[in-house]
């Protein structure tokens, strides 16, 4: 198709009044925005819609010129998403783009449409807009993480694996249990940013280049039609406000700790030594060199990319101190690190959300491993004290003694003669072996929160609960 040419003149046609001569060609480049900011294409128009709406509903431009505005812009829309919008680094922005195509179109009615309004306000709009979508998305692909990651919980409710502590074997817990901490992360993450759409869903639109205007606007208008909660109440802050970015920046930072956590420990279960997990064919790779290897390169991206969205929060933090109020153009340098990170971010989710669905845990190597280490010596130190009544710990000392013993005679706790225990304790009686599997350890933690299967299971069917509510 052939590519429409619109540009009536350059960015000094917007605002060149008083200049002479043009801008340095380097001064355009550090100056555009437009290969970027593109994406708010979409925000930009329907907060221009929503603008001229309200210009006409209070009697500052007609009726006919809005209806030509809207037309106009529905046309800028199109020839956008065909991909006939030629974008021309002298025209900056988004902004401008859009707004000079619509001057090309509908004439007058088209320069009316910046009136009590600036690219400052524009702009703060535009990305609160981009960043509520943003979130909306985000919160979808939580909610099939979720539903993956309570689907497998269910599944694995009884499945016996060694819980540790410093990853040395410390008590038996359940696969069910330990994805179920990761539910328990992922679902404050999820609500994190749903606060965070709180915050940001607040108007800017109004507050014009600093000081809100002396036209009679009604921001309260602009704020329903563009489903915002309210208008800033403060037109400085309106325009130099980036928290929300900040917060949402900071909100993927920590989800995407948790999700580098869980994608650690399937690069650490899919190794040999550990042998807990099967990596699926859907998100591993083969070496190229050596024919037997499966590489767990999903999960270690997912690691990595929490690197570079934390680096993008930070990077905004240090672009937003120490700046003066208002605006200032730094700000300009607010919108690529969110959008890649949001990017990264979606990817991130989605690939942990299928890795979650394919996950194919090697549950007779977990159980083999649960009974490892001494693991179920805890039970014994609890048994003493249930029956025969010891402090928790003349117990603890009394247990440490046996497994001294089972150490020294290299068997586990459960095949270790009653005679030996004896020896140590001689009230001890047969009736210990009944909590010496790694079945009795974790059947036997039913306090609230704890790994027993029974407990697991009413977890899962809270959270199933707790989600058809929160939707
Ligand atoms: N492209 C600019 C940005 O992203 C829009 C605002 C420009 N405002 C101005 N006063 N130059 O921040």
């Amino acid at each position: 198709m052939e590519q429409k040419k619109h540009t009536s003149g350059d960015g000094q046609s917007m605002w060149g009044g008083r200049f002479g001569g043009g801008p340095s060609a380097i001064m355009q480049e550090i100056n555009e925005s437009i290969s970027f900011d593109r994406r708010l294409y979409r925000e930009d128009i329907a907060g221009s819609k929503a603008h001229s709406d309200m210009l006409a509903k209070q009697g500052i431009i007609t009726a006919e010129d809005r209806d030509a505005i809207h037309k106009g812009l529905d046309q800028v829309e199109r020839e956008i998403e065909a991909g006939h919008m030629t974008f021309d680094p002298a025209l900056e922005d988004i902004h401008m783009h859009v707004e000079s195509r619509l001057r090309e179109l509908v004439g007058d009615a088209g320069a009316r449409l910046h009136t009590g309004r600036s690219r400052n306000d524009q702009v703060a709009t535009d990305f609160r807009l981009w960043s509520r979508k943003a979130i909306d998305e985000l919160d979808t692909a939580y909610t099939a993480l979720i539903n993956a990651t309570l689907d497998q919980a269910e599944k694995y409710a009884d499945a016996v694996m060694p819980g540790f502590t410093h990853l040395q074997t410390a008590q038996p817990v359940t696969l069910g249990h330990h994805l179920m901490a990761y539910y328990e992360m992922f679902s404050r993450d999820r609500s994190r940013l749903q606060d965070c759409r709180k915050r940001l869903n607040e108007n800017p639109l109004g507050a014009a280049a600093l000081a809100g205007t002396s036209f009679p606007l009604d921001r309260h208008m602009t704020s329903d039609a563009l489903g915002f909660d309210r208008p800033m109440a403060n037109s400085l802050d309106a325009v130099s406000a980036r928290d929300f970015a900040i917060e949402l920046l900071s909100v993927m930072s920590i989800g995407s700790v948790h999700l580098s956590r869980f994608a650690d420990e399937i690069v650490l279960w899919a190794t040999s030594a550990f042998n807990f997990l099967e990596l699926s064919d859907g998100f591993s790779t083969g070496s190229s060199i050596m024919p037997q290897k499966r590489n767990p390169d999903a999960a270690e991206l997912i690691r990595a990319k929490v690197g570079r969205i934390m680096g993008a929060q930070n990077g905004l933090m240090v672009v937003m101190k120490g700046l003066p109020l208002a605006y200032s153009k730094d700000m300009q340098e607010d919108k690529e690190p969110v959008f890649k990170a949001v990017d990264d971010f979606a990817l991130c989710l989605a690939a942990m959300t299928g890795m979650m669905e394919d996950l194919k845990p090697n549950t007779k190597a977990m159980h083999h491993a649960a009974g490892q280490g001494f693991s179920t010596a805890t039970d014994i130190a609890d048994w003493l004290v249930r029956v025969l009544g010891l402090p928790f710990r003349d117990a603890h000392h009394v247990t440490g003694a046996i497994v001294k013993e089972a150490e020294t005679r290299n068997v586990y706790l459960s095949d270790l003669p009653l005679d030996a225990m004896q020896a140590v304790e001689p009230r001890i009686t047969e009736s210990i072996y009944d909590v010496l599997s790694v079945e009795a350890s974790v059947n036997s933690r039913t306090s609230f929160g704890g790994t027993s299967p029974e407990n697991v299971k009413n977890a899962v069917n809270a959270a199933r609960e707790a989600l058809k509510e929160s939707n």
